[in-house]
C-alpha cells in the first residue's frame, strides 16, 4: 500500500445515480425516508422489511414518485435461513449490490431487574444478528466483484453513550458499532466504504412503540418524559439526508443531529463530567420508575 492509499480513500459511491441499493426496514421511519430519498437521487432499490403490507405500500409510494424498485420481499432479518434465501433470490434476479444499508431495528428499554430475557434476546437478534446476516449474505459478492461499494449500519446515540435503561438496546447498538469499526478497515482494501449512523431522537413509529420494561407508559410523568423525547426528535427525512450525504462523502460516523455529535465529543473530552452527567440521568430515570411503580400499586389497590 502506497503512502497516498494510507492517507486517502477515493469515495467509493460519490453518487447514487444508477447504483443498486439494498435497504432493510424500508417500510417505515428512517428506512422508508432513506429509500424515498435514494430513489429521488436515481438509485435502483432492493427493499425488505418484516411487515409485508407496509412494505408494499412503501414500494407503491416510491414507484408513484418515479422511483425504481428492482426487487422487494418481506422477511425477518433475524432469521439467517430467510436472509440467505433472500440473498440468493436477489443475486439471481438483480446481481451484486453497490450499497447495503442495515436500517431495520427495534427498541426496548428497562433496568436490569425489569428487562426480561426476551427483551435482551430480541435486541441482539434483530439489531445485531440481523445486520450480521445481511452483511454475510450480501457483502462477500461485493468484495469478489472488486469494484467497491458502501455499507451503512444504523446504530444509535445508545451505541456511543451509556444512556440510562439502555443496557439491552446498547448491547446491540455498541455491537454493530464494533462490527462497523472493524469492517471500516477490513473493507477499505476492497474499496468498500463503511458508515455507522448514530441518530438521536427521530420522529418515527419506533418512538411510540419502544417497550419500556416495568414502566407504565400511561403514567402522566412517563408520558411527559416520552413527549419531551418526541419534541426533541427530528424528521426521518433529515436522518435520511444525513445518511445519503454520509455515503456520498464516505463518512464513517454519521450524525443526524448536533446534540449527539456534541454529546459524544463531550463524553470523550471530559470523562469525569460525563460520568457525573450519567449518574444524574440515572438518578432521574430511577425516580421516574419509582413514581410509575407507585402509581401502578395505587391503581392495583383501588381495583382490589
Ligand atoms: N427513531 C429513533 O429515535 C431512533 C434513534 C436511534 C436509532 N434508531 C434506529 O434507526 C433504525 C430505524 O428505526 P426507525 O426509528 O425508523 O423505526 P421504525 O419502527 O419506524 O422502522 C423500523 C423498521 O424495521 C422493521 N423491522 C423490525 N424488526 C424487523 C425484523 N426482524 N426484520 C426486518 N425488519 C424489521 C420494522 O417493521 C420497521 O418497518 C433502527 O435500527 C433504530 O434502532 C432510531
Amino acid at each position: 500500500m502506497g503512502l497516498r492509499d494510507l492517507i486517502v480513500m477515493d469515495t467509493p459511491v460519490p453518487s447514487l445515480r444508477g447504483r443498486v441499493v439494498l435497504i432493510t426496514g424500508a417500510a417505515s421511519g428512517i428506512g422508508k425516508a432513506t429509500a424515498l430519498a435514494a430513489a429521488r437521487n436515481g438509485a435502483r432499490l432492493v427493499l425488505t422489511d418484516l411487515h409485508a403490507d407496509p412494505l408494499e405500500a412503501a414500494v407503491g409510494e416510491i414507484a408513484a414518485a418515479g422511483g425504481d424498485v428492482l426487487y422487494h420481499r418481506a422477511g425477518d432479518v433475524s432469521d439467517y435461513e430467510w436472509v440467505a434465501a433472500f440473498a440468493r433470490e436477489v443475486d439471481a434476479e438483480v446481481g451484486v449490490m453497490d450499497v447495503v444499508m442495515n436500517i431495520a431495528g427495534v427498541s426496548a428499554w428497562g433496568t436490569v431487574e425489569n428487562l426480561e430475557h426476551r427483551h435482551w434476546r430480541q435486541m441482539v437478534d434483530v439489531n445485531l444478528m440481523g445486520p450480521i446476516h445481511i452483511i454475510e449474505s450480501f457483502v462477500p459478492q461485493m468484495v469478489r466483484r472488486g469494484t467497491g461499494g458502501h455499507l451503512v449500519n444504523v446504530s444509535s446515540a445508545a451505541g456511543l453513550l451509556a444512556l440510562p435503561w439502555h443496557a439491552a438496546y446498547s448491547a446491540s447498538k455498541f455491537g454493530i458499532r464494533g462490527v462497523s469499526e472493524v469492517l471500516r478497515f477490513d473493507l477499505r482494501q476492497h474499496k468498500i466504504g463503511v458508515s455507522l449512523v448514530c441518530p438521536g431522537a427521530v420522529k418515527t413509529p419506533l418512538v411510540g412503540t419502544v417497550e419500556i420494561a416495568g414502566v407504565d407508559r400511561d403514567n402522566p410523568r412517563i408520558k411527559a418524559a416520552v413527549g419531551h423525547f418526541e419534541k426533541a426528535a427530528i424528521a426521518p427525512e433529515k436522518a435520511a439526508s444525513a445518511i445519503l450525504t454520509g455515503v456520498r462523502k464516505n463518512r464513517f460516523l454519521v450524525y443526524t443531529s448536533f446534540d449527539i455529535r456534541f454529546g459524544y465529543w463531550w463524553a470523550r473530552k471530559f470523562a469525569l463530567p460525563y460520568e457525573i452527567a450519567m449518574r444524574v440521568a440515572n438518578d432521574r430515570f430511577s425516580r421516574l420508575a419509582r413514581v410509575s411503580a407507585a402509581t401502578a400499586e395505587v391503581d392495583a389497590a383501588s381495583r382490589r
